[in-house]
């Protein structure tokens, strides 16, 4: 984690022309937001108030998006967050974002998922309104979901058609949930079919396996975290080939446990092998990242140049699931950085 005060050189990466293509809505929550909503509700929290974002690794943190996400009951809170997630973008330099939203978490939507959508569109269609970047949706199973709870999601996305839905997700933990690669193929497929792109969470709770069944198995146009990848040579030399792209988080692998400090991550090896990696936040309020700030975090600790900050963007753009005409100026405008 960076401080992401305005430094000539945080300004710079500020500027430089990006996308953001893993990142959660889950994590976009002020502490002291959920403080409130907590009080209102007489819901009490999860502990004490100086510790509410010490987290013992993935598994304690999805419990706490759990709490959080039933806090965000109505219309007008999803909506809020939405645009909040949109303004930070345009904070942190980023001309378009994919976010990922996991209805799992929010227990106050569930069996109304048109709704919710609905919701969060209200929000960053604001947020288009007022001059802030356009987000496409990529909405997320969780990895112990069953086969079943898999195809009726993919039913009822393939039949609302919504236009501001990009994609289908999975997140969530594979340590807890096995090798459930398999179970997922069919549900990934059909989405797949039916035109949607699809952004896979793995190598991050699993190892290389995680990586090879979501190309395998699930068909993945792009790979979440995927870092573990580096323990298999011909695993990486498969992503490289196939040019499929990781979306890769440094602070969340941090603050995860995934990796005991920067110069342990793989992100400059990956790159260096030939694999197509993009720089973003996961889950940005909850784990304390901004996306100028992962930049400066790799650009420090391995010494990146310009050149290597423009390709690393330039990925991030071509990683996006964003349309031709905005990827089009994103390109522009990076070649003017
Ligand atoms: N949901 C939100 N953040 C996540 C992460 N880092 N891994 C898996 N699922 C998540
Ligand atoms: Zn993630």
């Amino acid at each position: 984690m960076l401080p992401t005060s305005s430094t000539p050189r945080i300004q710079r990466l500020r500027a430089l022309p990006k996308a953001e293509v893993h990142a959660h809505l889950e994590g976009c929550f002020q502490p002291t937001v959920l403080e409130q909503w907590a009080t209102q509700a007489g819901v009490p929290m999860p502990r004490p108030r100086d510790r509410l974002l010490q987290f013992e690794g993935l598994a304690d943190f999805l419990h706490f998006l759990d709490w959080a996400c039933a806090l965000a009951s109505t219309s007008a809170r999803l909506a809020e967050l939405s645009y909040g997630f949109s303004q930070r973008l345009a904070d942190s330099g980023a001309g378009y974002a994919d976010v990922i939203v996991n209805p799992t978490h929010w227990t106050a939507w569930h069996g109304r998922l048109p709704e919710m959508i609905d919701a969060i569109d209200a929000g960053l269609n604001a947020a288009e309104q007022d001059g802030l970047p356009p987000v496409g949706l990529c909405v997320s199973l969780l990895r112990t979901q069953s086969a079943d709870a898999a195809a009726e999601l993919v039913d009822l996305l393939v039949s609302l058609r919504h236009p501001r839905v990009v994609a289908l997700s999975i997140d969530g933990n594979e340590a807890a949930a096995g090798r459930t690669g398999p179970r997922f193929a069919q549900a990934f497929k059909r989405a797949g079919a039916a035109g949607l792109r699809r952004t896979v969470h793995a190598g991050e709770s699993s190892g290389p396996e995680g990586v090879r069944d979501a190309i395998e198995l699930l068909g993945a146009d792009r790979i979440d975290h995927g870092v573990r990848a580096i323990e298999d040579p011909d695993l990486v030399g498969l992503l490289a080939d196939r040019r499929i792209p990781l979306g890769i988080c440094p602070t969340s692998n941090l603050r995860l446990g995934v990796y005991p400090a920067i110069e342990d991550h793989p992100i400059d090896r990956l790159r260096r092998a030939g694999v197509v990696v993009s720089i973003n936040t996961d889950d940005p309020v909850l784990l304390g990242a901004s996306l100028e700030g992962e930049y400066a975090l790799c650009s420090e600790a391995f010494g990146w140049s310009d050149e290597v900050l423009r390709a690393l963007a330039r990925n991030s753009i071509d990683a996006s699931f964003a349309n031709a005409d905005i990827k089009a100026g994103l390109i522009q405008a990076l070649a003017r950085w």
